[in-house]
């Protein structure tokens, strides 16, 4: 009787067991875009002193590499904007953008491309890296003293690499540096240091997804915006040995922050991803300080003929900007008509809504990583942005 019993109650608990791996196997086989939270408690110790700007470690997610991917990394920073004070910084104390506390547990996967091998063929088994944005200074701060807002992105940034390298990163074939937004700018920055890391690799390059901050000298609120770069490097700290040299060493360090300043500095392969008419520059880089502006950038079609001027002569200044860029041949460029800011953070934006030249972002980049194509694809079409086939806004008046 007891035999029986101890049987049966193996029995059934094989078959929870059972259950419960089947169970789990169907979840990550459905889910397997939905990658759980890395937190780098090991990176707050002293000597590598990293930390958000509430004192939290970083954090980031990781989906592992399959088949001939397992080698391959494909690494995204997260952006967020920048703060540029105490008080500015203070509400980031409390959020995702300032803290790991605040981060969600797991993601869907940041750029949320597929694994699907018709639909991604050229990235669905590589690693991917979703690096959670925690210090508001595109992962370049560095500042000892440990105040309330604690300034040191370009830890962040290290400390996450050297854990990714002890996991295997450090056996890379081929890997890309990229991020959106604050975090396009930090890979643009970080660009040639990542490449450094990775001295065996075959192919290593950097992405930047609506990182390219312009100054658009010529055009109104110039002084602030080279004002607010300035505001970020000093209150972070940013360390002039962090910027390419040939770059300081021809004018005032915080202009280095500017993309259009360092590009020809950077000697890693780069591809900028970017719309003519990139929302958050437009709302908030100083364009225009008319008290209506913002209704303007939130809705096209409220827009007085003064404030589409503006728009315009920002279109034409952005594409002038990268055209001169543009005989960098190593340089890959996408530039489209839409109104948005940010791509890679949904399948969309990576795979679908977005095309030049007949390709999506997904291919024009898988040709120029692979050497296959060059891309450079700048939309001169429209001088105002277009809205059909964009995914955010629908208006029947601009497309
Ligand atoms: C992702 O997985 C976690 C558990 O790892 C779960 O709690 C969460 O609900 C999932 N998210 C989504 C959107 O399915
Ligand atoms: C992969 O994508 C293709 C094209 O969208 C689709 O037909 C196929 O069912 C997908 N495969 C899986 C396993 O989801
Ligand atoms: C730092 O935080 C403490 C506790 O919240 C507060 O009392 C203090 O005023 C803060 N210091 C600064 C400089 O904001
Ligand atoms: C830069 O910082 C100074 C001093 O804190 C401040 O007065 C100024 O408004 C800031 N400018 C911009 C554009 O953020
Ligand atoms: C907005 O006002 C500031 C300060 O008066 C000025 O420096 C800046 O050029 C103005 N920007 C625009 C776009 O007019
Ligand atoms: C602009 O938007 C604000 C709300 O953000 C609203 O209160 C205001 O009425 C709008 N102004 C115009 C002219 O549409
Ligand atoms: C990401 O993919 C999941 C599952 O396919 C989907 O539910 C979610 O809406 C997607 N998110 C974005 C931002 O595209
Ligand atoms: C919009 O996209 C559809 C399907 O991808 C395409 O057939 C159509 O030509 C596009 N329209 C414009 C105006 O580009």
């Amino acid at each position: 009787m007891k035999k029986n019993i101890q049987t049966m109650v193996d029995y059934w608990l094989k078959l929870f067991i059972c259950l419960i791996i089947s169970m789990s196997t169907n979840i990550s086989a459905h889910d397997y875009n939905n990658i759980s939270i890395t937190i780098l408690d090991s990176a707050v110790a002293e000597a590598k002193g990293a930390v958000c700007l509430d004192g939290s470690p970083p954090a980031y997610y990781h989906a592992k590499g399959f088949g001939d991917g397992a080698n391959n990394w494909f690494l995204y920073l997260e952006g967020g904007g920048w703060c540029i004070s105490d008080e500015d910084c203070a509400v980031r104390l409390t959020d995702r953008s300032g803290s790991s506390k605040y981060k969600p547990k797991s993601v869907y996967f940041g750029q949320n491309k597929s694994q699907n091998q018709t639909e991604n063929p050229d990235f669905y088994n590589w690693n991917r890296v979703y690096v959670g944005y925690c210090d508001c200074s595109s992962y370049m701060g560095d500042v000892e003293l440990k105040t309330n807002v604690t300034r040191r992105g370009a830890r962040v940034f290290n400390a996450i690499m050297d854990d990714l390298l002890a996991k295997g990163m450090s056996n890379a074939e081929n890997a890309i540096l990229s991020g959106g937004s604050a975090g396009g700018l930090g890979a643009m920055l970080h660009c040639d240091g990542f490449s450094e890391l990775l001295p065996n690799a075959k192919r290593v390059k950097c992405i930047s997804d609506s990182g390219f901050f312009i100054h658009a000298k010529h055009l109104p609120g110039a002084d602030k915006r080279a004002e607010y770069y300035a505001n970020v490097s000093a209150y972070h700290g940013i360390r002039v040995d962090s910027l390419p040299s040939s770059c300081t060493s021809r004018m005032d360090e915080t202009l280095c922050l500017l993309p259009e300043n360092i590009i020809r500095d950077i000697k890693t392969p780069l591809f900028i991803v970017e719309t003519a008419f990139d929302q958050y520059q437009l709302a908030l880089n100083y364009f225009s300080n008319e008290s209506t502006w913002w209704n303007c950038t939130n809705n096209i079609e409220v827009c007085t003929p003064s404030q589409l001027q503006t728009i315009k002569d920002y279109g034409v200044a952005l594409r002038q900007t990268l055209q001169e860029i543009s005989d960098t041949t190593s340089v890959g460029i996408f530039v489209h008509p839409c109104f948005r800011h940010g791509h890679f953070y949904e399948k969309s934006g990576w795979e679908g809504s977005f095309i030049l030249g007949d390709k999506t972002i997904a291919q024009a980049v898988g040709d120029w990583f692979f050497d296959r194509a060059s891309f450079q694809v700048i939309d001169y079409d429209n001088e105002l942005p277009r809205f059909r086939n964009c995914s955010k806004f629908i208006a029947s008046s601009y497309i």
